[in-house]
């Protein structure tokens, strides 16, 4: 089994993988779950060693099929008029939400209820009464893949989802930056490689998912 092979078997099995963009890209490695295997251990696993943004990536349709916009076009503010990132033509970000069973939001029991509904909302769109279940604003970030994903956005939010697709598991996954804790930076490739020997999660390089998924 190649790389992509074992990091389908993991997110099927309900474990991290870990996922770097490109060194021309963002030069971050994300740490993804299936939002379906998310507990309050995986969300402390996520602000502890990750230490990034906990957002949930969402496939397009899902996203549109709960009204959920991209942020940077919904909100009228001259700050959100030119956004200009330095290395993607546009931010995938949508909502910001809150499962209504949650009190403050953003403890590791809270955003993992959060979480683990997204992704069982992700499987039944058409059954999910999105504004029932979710408040807005919250404490998990959204994101929204590109309608065609990878064709049109290498991000960690469309690498995300075309693994959860190919995985045969609802578009919805958790993704957080891992950060280096001695310098602020992101973590590096070499770092985040072997953070991930070390605890046995499969580990790849953006090109490799779109050698074989793009
Ligand atoms: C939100 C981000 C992350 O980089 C996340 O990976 C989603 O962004 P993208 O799809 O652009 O990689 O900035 O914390
Ligand atoms: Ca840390
Ligand atoms: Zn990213
Ligand atoms: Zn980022």
């Amino acid at each position: 089994a190649d790389g992509v092979d074992e990091a389908l078997e993991a997110l099927r099995a309900g474990e991290p993988i870990l996922v770097h963009d490109a060194a021309d890209r963002e030069g971050e490695t994300d740490l993804i779950y299936h939002a379906d295997a998310v507990t309050p251990e995986a969300v402390a696993r996520l602000r502890n060693d990750a230490g990034g943004l906990v957002c949930v990536a969402l496939g397009h349709d899902v996203a549109e099929a709960f009204d959920l916009p991209f942020y940077g076009e919904e909100v009228d503010h001259p700050a959100a008029e030119a956004h200009e990132l330095g290395y993607d033509d546009r931010s995938s970000f949508s909502l910001t939400v809150n499962h209504r069973d949650t009190y403050t939001g953003i403890t590791d029991n809270d955003r993992s209820t959060t979480i683990r509904a997204l992704g069982e909302a992700a499987a039944a769109p058409a059954d999910t009464d999105f504004a029932d279940q979710f408040r807005v604003p919250g404490h998990v970030h959204l994101l929204k893949a590109a309608p065609d994903l990878l064709s049109q956005r290498e991000g960690h939010t469309e690498l995300g989802i075309a693994l959860a697709n190919a995985a045969d598991l609802p578009p919805a996954v958790v993704v957080c930056e891992m950060l280096d804790d001695e310098t602020g930076e992101a973590l590096s490739p070499a770092d985040a490689r072997a953070y991930a020997n070390r605890h046995d999660f499969a580990y790849l390089e953006g090109r490799d998912v779109l050698e074989r998924l793009g």
